[in-house]
């Protein structure tokens, strides 16, 4: 089959510069959503319909999708409408094929109903269209039909009439019709209507007055034919969306403490007894261990975590790994390719960048720990840090095994505290310290026997 997808629209009530296609459900920009699911039929010849600068969307999905996968992109240079976008990938269609269109703000539309929409053609077929009955057909082109309820069109509601606007069967997207017949009908769209367009909708018009057989298939579930075009529309299909991805995530086992305060925004997957309380984002790619926990108020984006894992509540953890048995937080934030080892305790107020921990060491409380190479088993005390940045360069701060860092020092990066080593408390560190030696940097105490105050 051709897949012609339109996404060269305006989008102008997005009030966006943002091309409208480009703006995300759930994490996924609604382009790639629809072509997630066209990409579920086989043996498709793709061709995107994109405006001449929008290199954004190209880019998005390339990004999004594997380079095997070939899309064809045509440029329609001035936006007159879909018929016109329609036109603008004529070239890329293969005549002996059907012809599958679909609309890149329509994003929720499942799989099933385009395999229903495409099911038992044969050489008699013309024009299919998915239709469904509304209870509010405010903004969708209306289904006209005669007395014996064959189509004859479809009208855009800018130019229906007061009568014609009362009517609930809509055009729900996509459309699918005989590629030869596409090309003979297209060329007779006209632009003489309210909007100035070039409307695909007209072409049900031509196929019913030449007598070809126009069908429908009807929309049972009316959630699937939103149709994307200003900021409330892209709220409401998010929310739709998302209870789906809850309940797949549900039926999988997944426990979502309240689904109400739980928000996805990107891909999950997750082992056994996983459960995320209240009022976490997740967003990018998310892979959870058996028996984590995350907990309330914590923010995970592109994060791995092994069984066991605890995140306490209140974690902003970014592009990291976190092995199994770790505990982190409550307050802590991790991010940029750091790794947490097994066993290892990060407690409140710790930031972590690019750094790694190795197995059971521990920073319980108030640290800094930038560009940093820790070896197991060492202890950072609490408000000890490492100086990494100079001014100019991040610099890297070495700990072997064993390490013992005493609380409120500052390790001055490039340093390396050798295996054993103990820095005691307070220590401004600028100079490596020897394997299992003591190392101390701080004056002397002074203290007033019997000292009375003035
Ligand atoms: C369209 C239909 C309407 C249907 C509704 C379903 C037409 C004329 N009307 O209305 O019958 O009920 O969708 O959601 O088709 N686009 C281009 N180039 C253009 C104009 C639009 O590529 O010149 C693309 C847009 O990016 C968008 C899609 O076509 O993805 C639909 O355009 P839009 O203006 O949103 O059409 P609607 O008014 O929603
Ligand atoms: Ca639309």
């Amino acid at each position: 089959m051709n897949l012609i997808l339109l996404a060269a629209g305006n989008g102008r009530r997005m009030k966006s510069n943002l091309p409208k296609v480009l703006h995300e459900i759930c994490g996924r920009s609604m382009i790639c959503r629809v072509l997630d699911i066209t990409q579920k039929l086989k043996n498709l010849n793709t061709t995107i319909v994109v405006q001449k600068d929008h290199n954004l969307i190209k880019e998005n999905i390339n990004k999004n999708f594997d380079e095997k996968k070939v899309f064809h992109f045509a440029i329609q240079n001035e936006q007159l409408g879909t018929g016109d976008a329609v036109k603008s990938a004529l070239n890329h269609l293969d005549n002996s094929l059907f012809t599958l269109i679909l609309y890149g703000d329509v994003p929720l539309i499942e799989f099933k109903t385009i395999k229903l929409l495409c099911a038992d053609l044969d050489s008699t077929s013309d024009l299919r269209i998915l239709t469904a009955n509304v209870i509010d057909p405010k903004g969708y082109g209306r289904v006209i039909r005669n007395k014996t309820k064959q189509i004859i069109k479809i009208i855009e509601e800018k130019d229906a009439s007061v009568e014609e606007r009362k009517i609930k069967e809509v055009f729900a997207v996509p459309l699918l019709i005989k590629t030869k017949v596409l090309k003979q009908i297209i060329r007779k769209l006209s632009r003489d209507n309210k909007q100035n367009e070039s409307y695909l909708t007209d072409i049900v018009r031509f196929a019913a007055q030449q007598k070809l057989k126009v069908q429908s298939v009807n929309l049972k579930n009316e959630d699937e034919m939103i149709g994307v075009n200003d900021q409330s529309q892209k709220i409401f299909a998010e929310k739709i969306f998302k209870r789906r991805l809850i309940d797949f995530y549900q039926n999988k086992g997944l426990n979502i403490i309240d689904p109400e305060r739980f928000d996805i925004r990107g891909e999950l997957t997750f082992k056994k007894n996983v459960t995320i309380d209240i009022g976490c984002i997740l967003t990018g790619k998310i892979k959870l261990g058996n028996n984590v926990l995350v907990g309330a108020y914590s923010n995970l984006k592109n994060v791995e975590a092994g069984d066991n894992v605890e995140i306490k509540p209140y974690c902003h953890i970014e592009n990291s790994k976190l092995k199994k048995g770790s505990s982190i937080g409550p307050f802590a934030r991790l991010r940029d390719q750091t790794t947490i080892g097994q066993n290892c305790r990060v407690g409140n107020f710790v930031e972590i960048k690019n750094s790694f921990l190795g197995f059971g060491t521990k920073a319980s409380h108030l640290s800094y720990l930038g560009d940093a190479k820790i070896g197991k088993n060492v202890n950072i005390g609490a408000g000890a840090i490492t100086c990494n940045y100079d001014g100019i360069n991040k610099n890297v701060t070495t700990i072997d095994d064993n390490v013992f860092i005493g609380s409120n020092s500052s390790l001055v990066a490039p340093i390396k505290i050798k295996q054993g080593a103990t820095i005691g408390a307070s220590s401004c560190i600028t100079e490596d310290a020897p394997a299992k030696s003591l190392n101390v940097e701080r004056n002397k105490q002074t203290t007033i026997k019997n000292w009375k105050k003035k």
